[in-house]
């Protein structure tokens, strides 16, 4: 092997750039790979190529950098690639484009950094043609099946936690009803691990449908026992039982999802009302995906890069990294592109929540 071309697709997080200096330093220190980095996700590979080289030397100060040096984008997938012809978005085929680039660059094949998505892509590539290919899984969502963590999801844990925390001092002093809604799409891992990491009073996820009026007795028993504030950690794509999610919906004649409006504030206003206790709203949106990642992914990203370059060597293409118990495995792309890796119900979490009096959607 001479040549690997590395990628990240999909929505940055935390860690992007420590796993590029992982995979760096390890195919060039160890084993005297060339490596270049695609730019812009697969859109690198299909016009172009646009590429960078990645040196040794290049990857000074990664282990901590925010977002990825490479770029991304949500264009997608090149086998449904989105263009505009005129007014409208129409969607073509440029997955040939993607390997006579491989082809022209003289890469061995591609370490692939990325989410669901990117992952289904990766499998695509794999199974229809048989490109060299190993990913490696990101995204502060935690949703991707297979492995028991992905990077970036400590970092927005700690940033979702310390934004409650904020929240905790100012609606103590107002005495109000603090709504913070974190991201995390369908999955509620960030909501659930900031929640109970913060000491919320009520934890509302995608996975477990959540009553209004119990939501409001919360508050009210609360205020009865003296507690004048409740904290609300809600998760985006968290519904009431028999209601619609509101957080992301495609506004017609867009290809982009559009946010319009998400639970944090319609909960607000149901709750006025309801309740004699001022009710305040954040969205902490992007804030998660921005910034350093913490020690804990640092050490992750650098597990999973030097792993993803090892595997490659041994020829264990179509695979994905991936950490169960601990340990960093090797799982076939194919078993895990298209599924998604939901809060349990039974999750132990929840019930360490529940008995420590948090209210977590019906039982
Ligand atoms: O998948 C990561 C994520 O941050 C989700 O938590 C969130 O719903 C979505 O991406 C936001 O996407 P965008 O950056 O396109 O608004």
């Amino acid at each position: 092997i001479k040549r690997i071309g590395i990628l990240t697709g999909g929505g940055d997080c935390p860690g992007l750039n420590a796993v590029i200096r992982a995979v760096v330093r390890c195919a060039v220190g160890r084993y005297h790979i060339e490596c270049l980095g695609v730019l812009d996700s697969f859109d690198g590979l299909i016009e172009g190529p646009a590429i960078i080289p990645l040196s040794w030397h290049r990857t000074k100060g990664l282990l901590f950098q925010g977002g990825t040096i490479l770029g991304s984008t949500n264009r997608g997938d090149p086998f449904a690639y989105k263009v505009r012809v005129g007014e409208q978005i129409v969607e073509e085929d440029r997955s040939e484009a993607v390997m006579a680039n491989v082809e022209k660059l003289e890469l061995d094949g591609l370490i692939i950094i990325g989410g669901d998505g990117t992952m289904a892509i990766a499998n695509k590539f794999w199974q229809r043609k048989r490109l060299k290919l190993v990913g490696v899984p990101k995204t502060i969502d935690n949703d991707i099946w297979g492995t028991d963590e992905t990077f970036g999801f400590h970092s927005a844990v700690e940033i979702a936690t310390d934004a409650i925390d904020r929240l905790q001092t100012t609606a103590t002093s107002h005495h109000r009803v603090m709504i913070l809604e974190t991201m995390g799409r369908n999955a509620g891992w960030i909501a659930l691990h900031a929640g109970l990491a913060s000491g919320a009073d009520v934890i509302l996820i995608p996975e477990i449908p959540f009553s209004l009026g119990a939501v409001v007795a919360k508050i009210m028993e609360r205020s009865s026992r003296g507690s004048r504030s409740t904290i609300i950690c809600v998760s985006e794509g968290a519904a009431p039982i028999g209601g619609k999610q509101v957080t992301r919906e495609l506004v017609p004649d867009s290809a982009e999802p559009v946010r319009l409006g998400g639970i944090a504030e319609r909960l607000c206003r149901e709750l006025k009302g309801r309740i004699q206790t001022e009710c305040r709203y954040t969205v902490l949106g992007h804030i998660q995906r921005g910034g350093i990642p913490t020690g804990y992914d640092r050490i992750l990203c650098t597990r999973m890069g030097t792993a993803a370059v090892h595997a490659f060597v041994e020829g264990q293409f179509g695979k994905m990294v991936a950490l169960r118990k601990n340990e960093i495995e090797m799982i076939p792309i194919t078993e895990i592109a298209g599924k998604n890796r939901f809060v349990d119900t039974g999750n132990d979490l929840i019930r360490a929540a529940r008995d420590t009096g948090v209210y977590f959607g019906d039982e």
